[in-house]
């Protein structure tokens, strides 16, 4: 068995998403030395101060508020950068590289602006700038356009870029709510902030869609010519017209490279309701790639939050042990097969009309500890029985097979028609 490679990494911030690294790298420790042969460890974390660390159950020397101990200190692989904003972390990130740091950020804004100068100080200094949670959280866009694609010449990217303005046009749309109404619940559940303009007026998303264009068509787009307009101006009447018309009106950032010329934006746009963006519903993001052999292909997910984020940060971490070389392929243990599956059922059975009958299938459900979620009784070709259709709630499925032998052996029910999983 190969050595286990330790990673030693300085965390730069204890927000949202450090905390959430935290605890990803908490939880899955195991999953993390299975796959990859190595162990992440926590040896500095950057912060305001050194209560923030206890208040979260951390060991108080882990604490510093001078980079240069990060800077100084030989044990540290990887520098962690979750403190958002372009300064100070644009010169933090800087020290670090030339510190012979790696850096993993989630810094949209600043490797929109300065991400290029900051590659050229990684590659000078023989270390590497990772940053795939800077766009769509979890969803892994940066990832699928540096790795996938690698033949087609991309023609395309366009997208549900940012969560909080997709929140607010989904409740738009669902419950024809005005903007102002929606922007509200939005900032009560900590989707938009105080201060909604970089969501709202679709800055957030012309930074992603300025990173994201650099990657798949590999021209250096600039902030300043994405052209941007924002949700604030739409009405319950422009989406009540739009869904008459067969539209949805969704907030997307659209990339278009034809001959080396790009064409770029970010506003709101009707979208046909027989496109996959229509119907990207509430906080998620989506971004749909069109190469000109593969067609479309769409990455859906969750693009923001504490648990998503810290999953990209994560993957940008475990990405670089592998670019170090020396961690361990996975080794493939023998598969042992769960034979109960969890799962919610459709089932449609054939059953006499008769007093008492739903009571007794009723009662083998429950012996079974399965749960009814909804009830139908309809009719049937054959006029002398009803179909019976239930939906279950999550049930095992060892348990519906027990119920399901001794109900088909009832003499009211005639057949047990269908047997289907149901997701969502
Ligand atoms: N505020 C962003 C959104 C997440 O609502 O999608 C961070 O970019």
């Amino acid at each position: 068995m190969a050595k286990i490679k330790e990673l030693n990494i300085a965390l730069l911030g204890l927000g949202t998403v450090g905390k959430g690294l935290v605890n990803l790298l908490k939880e899955n420790e195991n999953e993390i030395l299975n796959k990859h042969n190595a162990k992440v460890n926590i040896v500095r974390i950057f912060e305001r101060n050194a209560d923030k660390l206890e208040k979260f159950g951390l060991d108080r020397n882990l604490f510093t508020d001078n980079m240069q101990d990060i800077y100084d200190d030989p044990s540290v692989d990887i520098v962690v950068e979750l403190l958002g904003r372009i300064h100070p972390s644009k010169e933090y990130i800087e020290g670090a590289l030339n510190a012979k740091k790696n850096v993993v950020t989630a810094n949209k804004d600043l490797i929109c602006m300065h991400g290029n100068e900051l590659l050229k100080i990684a590659k000078s200094n023989g270390v590497v700038l990772l940053y795939e949670a800077s766009c769509l959280g979890a969803v892994p866009a940066i990832n699928t356009l540096k790795n996938n694609f690698l033949g087609d010449e991309i023609k395309s990217i366009k997208g549900i870029f940012n969560g909080t303005t997709n929140y607010i046009l989904t409740k738009m749309t669902q419950e024809g709510l005005s903007y102002a109404d929606c922007l509200k619940e939005a900032q009560a559940l900590g989707y938009a902030e105080s201060d909604p303009t970089n969501d709202v007026e679709g800055i957030d998303a012309a930074y992603k869609l300025c990173i994201l264009s650099r990657f798949a068509f590999g021209l250096d787009a600039r902030f300043e010519d994405i052209s941007k307009k924002g949700i604030t101006n739409i009405t319950p009447q422009d989406i009540h017209i739009a869904g008459r018309l067969g539209y949805t009106i969704k907030l997307l950032a659209i990339a278009k490279c034809n001959d080396q010329r790009l064409e770029m934006r970010v506003n709101p746009v009707f979208v046909s309701n027989n496109h996959q963006l229509s119907k990207i519903n509430g906080a998620f993001n989506a971004c749909t790639v069109e190469g000109n052999y593969s067609d479309e292909i769409t990455l859906i997910g969750r693009g923001a939050g504490s648990h998503p984020t810290a999953s990209a940060v994560a993957n940008d971490i475990m990405n670089f042990a592998h670019k170090m070389g020396d961690v361990g392929q996975r080794v493939l243990k023998k598969a042992k097969m769960e034979k109960d599956g969890i799962m919610k059922y459709y089932l449609r059975m054939s059953i006499l009309d008769k007093p008492g009958i739903l009571s007794v299938i009723a009662k083998i459900f429950g012996d079974n500890k399965i749960s009814i979620e909804s009830v139908i009784q309809d009719k049937n070709e054959n006029p002398e029985v009803k179909s019976l259709i239930i939906v279950t709630h999550s049930t095992s499925s060892v348990n519906m097979n027990k119920a399901l032998d001794k109900i088909s052996k009832n003499e009211a029910v005639k057949s047990v028609d269908a047997v289907l999983e149901v997701l969502g």
